[in-house]
């Protein structure tokens, strides 16, 4: 039997650590905590990332039945947890990124737990050592669960499929128990019902599944089964597991048997003021947002493993995962490399039950080739899961090929920069690319011959982007992903491009703007659309979601030499309408074999509308058609004015639990039609009763819009806010329940 109490609450947490402290048992004297817990909170820009470079300490205390054995599962502590218990040493984690366990002794029932974090960047620990373009943060901020158990309980359960013709599959479930009993699996779905019976032996044992003919699983068609495994009415395992078949092949990549083409970007899991401690649903949220707001079909999880409920969700919504090891460039030596097998470890037994995930990442990304080690992580990667396909993110042409896919992060598309450079100054690029800028390398080019190919980054710091920058910035962003995707799409060996990346991070001083941010999402950290977004956007099929971005502001003198066109309009729709001045000018379709014609949504281009400076200015609607019917409607008025204010909040009602929730605030300050003042400046007021704002009550004004979460704490039932800026103000209650 297995039961699991997740105890986030009931923490106790000490911002300092000294020699011993883990020996305290007064524990009132330190900050009352939930988790999932930051150990220091930063603001949004310009803060010093080395404040929470140091150790820090959790306490809990933890009551046991001592009939059964007990654990206590850590999801992810960054980055080194020592776990004392009663004041004793019981046990070692290095890295930050994957699950462990600590065993309590069934000698007592009462016990203290204390956790010693230490957040520096220690050079034992993947993926420290040298530089890296992210903060790690630091403290438990994932889920921690009390695990019970006794009797039969299932270790390292595998889900192994094997496909046999089209939608036709045997597997195996491959599991170890410490003690023997006689268990019954189910493999349940719609339409399938598989029940079987096995008498389980101490060590390891296989339940062999009948042939099966089911629904495969796919990003369209996200189909899951329910894996159960019980002993008489006790349930020892439950996951939702899927059919699929995902093979990288030189002739690109195939799913379920057909030629598929992979659109995605990389995801940095941190949030505003918070780093990494976001409760599961924030981390849910982000899949919908790849999935559903931005199209995508992939997903990397740049540099490391994400949450649990992260890959669940990706299972669920039905998004590709492509899943590495922590590290950023730098190999380590010694004991880090040992870290880094372990890191192997505990993604590939957590992870490779979840249908979504494709693809190992079993090299540091960006690193130099390292023949002994890359040889371990494949190894040990294809021995825990011979079901999948291994890669390793490179930016070198022609290394060493130890892996089942060539990924390579191809920055070579530089808009023409390297030229204009060069007429100024000595340029060093470390891709160092000489071939005809045009989107992407061939295979060829990088490999010397055709192998299996994904593109794993491009775009990024080529060309960072703010939210806020002028508009023709933010043109040229997105004009430069559509074409890194568009040579994608035409190159059938490539098997698809995954961008650097979905959302903006925060980085080092010695990285991005120099504000701590690296501003390479099509969205920014607050996962606020930029034009970029809309290249993807517009990509998915206009029969599930609509899409119509026009790439303006509509001002008439902001940009260079007051030019107001060409106006690119990112679109699935079949044709547009242009109104200007109330009277319309036409309809405009995608023009045949242009620039971008390998996208399966080129963009329409709008070049007329020019003006002379000083002429009367007028408004323009853009009207999106799909099957002669009216889609999606963007309106612009000529004299924008600030016109209200619009506060908007993703949940009427938070559920609390034994954790912290959180709602999303959007503050939008818009003009008559309900467009964004992107040149806006200051904060929203946010006052609250009950709860917490995260980042402070000023929330800064970014683009046109606030954007803050609100918490619960342990007492709050509701939550009270009001938003002023200027003139307006606006009321939001949230309820609190649980
Ligand atoms: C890559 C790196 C990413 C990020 C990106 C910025 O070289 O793998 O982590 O730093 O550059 O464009």
């Amino acid at each position: 039997m297995e039961s699991r109490q997740r105890i986030n609450d009931k923490w106790f947490f000490s911002s300092t650590y000294e020699t011993d402290l883990e020996k305290e048992t007064e524990l009132e004297t330190f900050e009352a905590i939930q988790l999932p817990h930051n150990t220091v909170n930063l603001p949004y820009q310009y803060f010093d990332e080395k404040s929470y470079q140091k150790e820090t300490c959790y306490f809990r205390k933890v009551t046991i039945d001592p009939m059964v054995r007990n654990f206590i599962r850590f999801e992810g502590v960054m980055a080194v947890a020592e776990v004392y218990l009663n004041g004793e040493h019981v046990a070692t984690h290095k890295g930050g990124y994957t699950p462990f366990e600590v065993e309590l002794p069934n000698t007592q029932t009462e016990h203290l737990l204390a956790v010693v974090v230490d957040g520096s960047e220690r050079d034992d620990v993947p993926p420290f050592g040298a530089a890296i373009d992210y903060l790690t943060y630091s403290g438990i901020y994932r889920d921690v669960f009390l695990v019970e158990r006794h009797g039969v309980f299932i270790e390292e359960p595998f889900f192994k499929i094997k496909n046999k013709a089209e939608n036709t599959y045997t597997a195996e479930l491959v599991f170890n128990v410490q003690e023997a009993g006689t268990l019954q699996v189910l493999l349940t779905g719609e339409d399938l019902a598989i029940e079987g019976t096995i008498d389980a032996t101490v060590g390891a044992n296989t339940f062999v599944f009948p042939e099966m003919t089911v629904n495969e699983w796919s990003p369209e068609n996200p189909h899951l089964y329910e894996l159960v495994i019980l002993e008489e009415e006790d349930l020892l395992y439950q996951q939702k597991v899927g059919f699929r078949r995902a093979e990288f092949t030189k002739d690109g990549f195939y799913l379920n048997g057909e030629n598929y083409s992979i659109i995605g970007l990389n995801r940095h899991q941190d949030y505003p003021y918070v780093g990494y401690a976001m409760p599961e649903e924030w981390q849910v949220e982000d899949v919908r947002v790849l999935k559903h707001e931005l199209g995508l079909n992939m997903v990397r999880t740049s540099h490391y493993p994400q949450s649990l409920a992260f890959i669940a969700a990706c299972d669920e919504l039905g998004l590709l995962v492509f899943e590495e090891i922590p590290g950023w460039q730098h190999i380590g030596e010694g004991e880090w490399h040992d870290v880094l097998l372990q890191n192997v470890r505990e993604m590939v037994v957590r992870d490779r039950n979840n249908p979504s995930v494709v693809l190992w990442g079993v090299r540091v990304n960006e690193s130099d080739d390292h023949h002994e080690l890359y040889t371990k992580t494949n190894a040990l990667c294809r021995e825990l899961d011979p079901t999948r396909q291994t890669g390793g993110v490179r930016y070198l042409e022609r290394s060493e090929f130890l892996e089942d896919v060539y990924t390579m992060n191809d920055f070579s598309y530089d808009g023409g920069d390297t030229e204009r450079l060069k007429r100024e100054i000595e340029v060093a690029t470390y891709d160092n690319v000489q071939v005809e800028r045009k989107g992407l390398r061939t295979v060829e080019q990088v490999v010397g011959e055709k192998v299996p190919y994904l593109v794993t980054e491009y775009a990024g710091h080529m060309y960072p982007t703010k939210r806020f920058d002028q508009e023709e910035r933010l043109i040229e962003h997105a004009m430069r992903h559509a074409v890194v995707v568009n040579a994608a799409y035409e190159n059938p060996n490539i098997s698809g491009a995954v961008g650097w990346c979905a959302f903006d991070y925060h980085t080092h001083e010695n990285f991005g703007s120099g504000d701590r941010i690296c501003y390479h999402g099509v969205m920014d950290n607050f996962r606020v659309s930029k034009f970029a977004a809309s290249v993807y956007a517009s990509q998915q099929d206009p029969k599930q979601n609509p899409i119509m971005v026009p790439l303006t502001n509509w001002t008439r003198g902001d940009r260079n030499m007051a030019q107001s066109v060409p106006i690119y309009v990112f679109t699935n729709c079949d044709e547009i309408e242009v109104r200007y001045n109330g009277k319309s000018r036409g309809f405009y379709q995608r023009e045949e074999g242009g620039k971008f014609s390998h996208l399966p949504y080129p963009p329409i281009v709008l070049k007329e509308f020019n003006f002379l400076w000083g002429e009367p200015f007028g408004p323009l609607d853009v009207i999106g058609y799909l099957n002669g019917e009216v889609v999606v409607t963007k309106e612009y008025t000529n004299e924008p004015v600030l016109h209200d204010l619009v506060v908007e909040t993703s949940h009427e009602t938070l559920i609390k639990s034994d954790r912290w929730a959180a709602a999303k605030i959007t503050m939008k300050i818009v003009d008559q039609k309900g467009n964004l003042l992107p040149f806006l400046m200051g904060s929203v007021r946010l006052e609250n009763e009950g709860g917490e704002v995260l980042g402070g009550n000023d929330v800064p004004v970014i683009g046109g819009s606030a954007v803050c979460w609100v918490r619960t704490l342990p007492e709050t039932d509701q939550i009270k806010l009001v938003a002023t800026y200027g003139e307006f103000k606006k009321e939001v209650t949230i309820q609190v329940e649980g």
